[in-house]
């Protein structure tokens, strides 16, 4: 592509390239350092083109999706095995059954025996065997049964005992990891999902249940878990991008951040200290989630169209189209550094609902735009 950055018109995505590469060959090293086996989670890119180059650094051919948009999209790309992460019901399940007639390899999640009786039942209706994982809570942080539930041992029982299931493991997600105020929190947070997964798949296996999988992952967890004993792989999939809030963690430095929202300066509200451009929350998300981090970075931290954070300014607040630049502590802002129709871009607190806003990114080296990657978005 022979375009640079100024000509793209505004609010866009904009990768830089280099970045996601560096985050991507990072997490795959330090992983595979611990003698780990990744399953990257694709709901943060939702594009073939970035999986693509995350596959060619060497990660294993096997995703986790949040959508069946998402699996169909990227089995349609030849990704052939896929784990679909969010709780199954019967709804789905004719058109997890179609893809998996199409030859995909895909598993679901669940938590209760109710789901898991419905499953084989199904399976048998619809001529297929399903593969669930049971979900284990870790952290308290979302679903899943207690690794010491007995309820898990009757899913086991219920998905081995029937020709239309089969149970995969046991899988879990510290999503409480993101709460953690210090990397020793995390780190012993990522040892409490290890272990208490483990101790989930010891205890089907003591009643003579197969569990042949034991799933467990998050971005901060994969960043900074040690031991990886009895567990055959490891989610994340943030870290391609990294944002914010993993900043306010120390999971990345904001020079890490791959994804920013090109903007554009529409306005100066000079008797109120503030920059507005055409970045607004449609743009850039409703997501607030630095706000209980030490460091509030609004609704995004503020760089030059180079990508330089600009000191503290920061998007203070963010109507549909339109965004407020101000600087974090109500210091005077310095207009002439960004005259109208200057750029600049935002740096997301959250990657995953920032690049969601959006249905491609463009790819950038420096200041020239070398491929644009469309995004599957939706359910
Ligand atoms: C089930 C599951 N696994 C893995 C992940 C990846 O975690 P992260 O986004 O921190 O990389 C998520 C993210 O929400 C998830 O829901």
């Amino acid at each position: 592509m022979n375009t640079t950055i100024e000509t793209l018109p505004t609010p866009c995505l904009v990768l830089d390239e280099a970045k996601f590469q560096r985050n991507v060959t990072n997490m795959r090293t330090r992983i595979a350092q611990r003698g780990g086996t990744l399953r990257v989670h694709v709901k943060t890119n939702k594009s073939i083109d970035a999986t693509r180059r995350i596959l060619d650094d060497g990660a294993p051919h096997r995703i986790m999706v949040s959508t069946l948009e998402e699996a169909r999209y990227f089995a349609a790309h030849g990704l052939g095995d896929i784990t679909y992460g969010v709780g199954i019901v019967d709804q789905k399940l004719e058109e997890v059954a179609r893809l998996i007639g199409a030859g995909v390899d895909l598993k679901v999640v669940l938590d209760s025996a109710h789901m898991a009786r419905k499953l084989g039942q199904r399976g048998r209706e619809l001529g297929v065997t399903f593969k669930a994982y049971a979900e284990i809570d870790t952290d308290g942080h979302r679903a899943g049964l207690q690794p010491q539930d007995a309820q898990l041992i009757e899913i086991g029982r219920i998905l081995a005992g029937d020709r239309g299931s089969q149970l995969a493991g046991v899988i879990t997600h510290a999503g409480g990891s993101y709460e953690c105020r210090s990397i020793s929190e995390i780190r012993a947070m990522a040892e409490q999902e290890r272990s208490r997964l483990v101790l989930a798949a010891e205890s089907l296996r003591a009643a003579g249940i197969e569990c042949p999988e034991t799933s467990l992952g998050s971005t901060p967890t994969a960043t900074f878990g040690e031991s990886l004993a009895g567990i055959t792989e490891v989610r994340a999939g943030v870290y391609v991008f990294q944002d914010l809030v993993m900043a306010g963690l120390e999971v990345c430095r904001i020079e890490d951040i791959a994804l920013s929202v090109l903007a554009t300066v529409i306005g100066h509200q000079t008797t109120r200290n503030g920059i507005i451009t055409d970045g607004g929350w449609m743009a850039l998300s409703r997501d607030r989630g630095t706000a209980q981090q030490a460091v509030d970075q609004g609704y995004g931290l503020v760089c030059d169209v180079d990508g330089r954070a600009c000191g503290d300014l920061i998007v203070t607040s963010a109507n549909q189209e339109h965004g407020i630049v101000a600087e974090r502590q109500g210091r005077a802002v310095d207009f002439a550094r960004f005259p109208l129709g200057s750029q600049l871009r935002v740096l997301p607190n959250h990657a995953c609902a920032t690049a969601a806003q959006h249905d491609r990114y463009h790819v950038v080296e420096g200041r020239e735009v070398k491929a644009v990657w469309p995004r599957s978005n939706y359910w």
